[in-house]
């Protein structure tokens, strides 16, 4: 009687055991993972708003990496962030202390036309926000196809803060170079769009050719990077909307991070 006890108890265990494993790796959707997490938070108090606000902050911390759309409960909080007074004044705020690092870091330029300094395009100089607008603020999957359609059309408005930035830089005597994860396909288009919304005079404009499509884009970035170090230059910042445009060497003495919650380049 106790044998068959025993062996009741046994084959229990083991059916739980079964059970268990079974029960949770059918939460393997990340998504799923994050609403649940996110009733959760709601249920302890916090409110979505709460929970969209975490995400976006996390996301500008590089905590949340390689993000393919925002959560579809947040998008219409990005939606209001993105368009709001409060994205206008973080940008804002990047750029100041952009502003102060020039005050005290460029006592030391050589004057011999070798001192750097280097922008991303979209959503740094330029903004694809009405194109985001219009394709759902990012809790669309990117079509790529669609997204270089409208940058055919070369109407991205400028971030008014950036472009006082360049104008800027370049007074001090710096040569400013854009490098930015467009395809070499649309140069004719990003010259036409960036000469329209005020930018002139750049000494360089980095695109992707077909060899560089299959490298990380940090990779990519930083290779760009070493071009310009091996050609004699002092890279003395990098200002830009992704983490992907600081990451790996040469880097530049210091760099400046403008928000972006809409999509994430790795
Ligand atoms: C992507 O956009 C193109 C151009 O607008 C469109 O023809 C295509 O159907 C879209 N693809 C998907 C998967 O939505």
């Amino acid at each position: 009687m106790a044998r068959n006890w025993l062996l009741f108890l046994c084959g229990f265990a083991v059916t739980i055991m079964m059970i268990c494993p079974a029960s949770s790796s059918a939460d393997w959707n990340i998504l799923n993972q994050l609403r649940k997490r996110s009733e959760g938070a709601v249920s302890a108090g916090r409110s979505l708003k709460n929970y969209c606000e975490s995400w976006r902050f996390n996301v500008e911390l590089n905590n949340v990496r390689g993000f393919e759309v925002v959560p579809q409960e947040c998008t219409d909080y990005i939606a209001k962030y993105m368009t709001s007074t409060q994205y206008k004044s973080d940008c804002q705020r990047a750029v100041e202390e952009c502003q102060l690092y020039l005050t005290t870091c460029c006592c030391a330029l050589k004057g011999d036309g070798k001192d750097a300094w280097i922008f991303d395009v979209d959503d740094t100089l330029i903004s694809t926000l009405p194109y985001f607008k219009k394709h759902g603020f990012g809790g669309n999957k990117l079509n790529l196809t669609s997204l270089e359609g409208w940058m055919e059309k070369s109407k991205a408005p400028a971030l008014e803060h950036t472009l006082r930035l360049f104008h800027e830089i370049k007074k001090k005597g710096f040569k400013v170079f854009f490098i930015s994860t467009r395809r070499e396909s649309l140069r004719d288009a990003t010259v036409d769009n960036l000469i329209k919304e005020g930018y002139h005079g750049w000494s360089g404009l980095v695109l992707r050719d077909l060899e560089d499509e299959n490298k990380h884009v940090k990779n990519y970035k930083a290779e760009a990077r070493k071009r310009l170090v091996n050609e004699g230059y002092r890279i003395w910042g990098i200002v830009g909307d992704q983490w992907s445009s600081f990451d790996g060497t040469p880097g530049a003495k210091r760099t400046f991070k403008l928000p972006n919650s809409l999509y994430y380049i790795s």
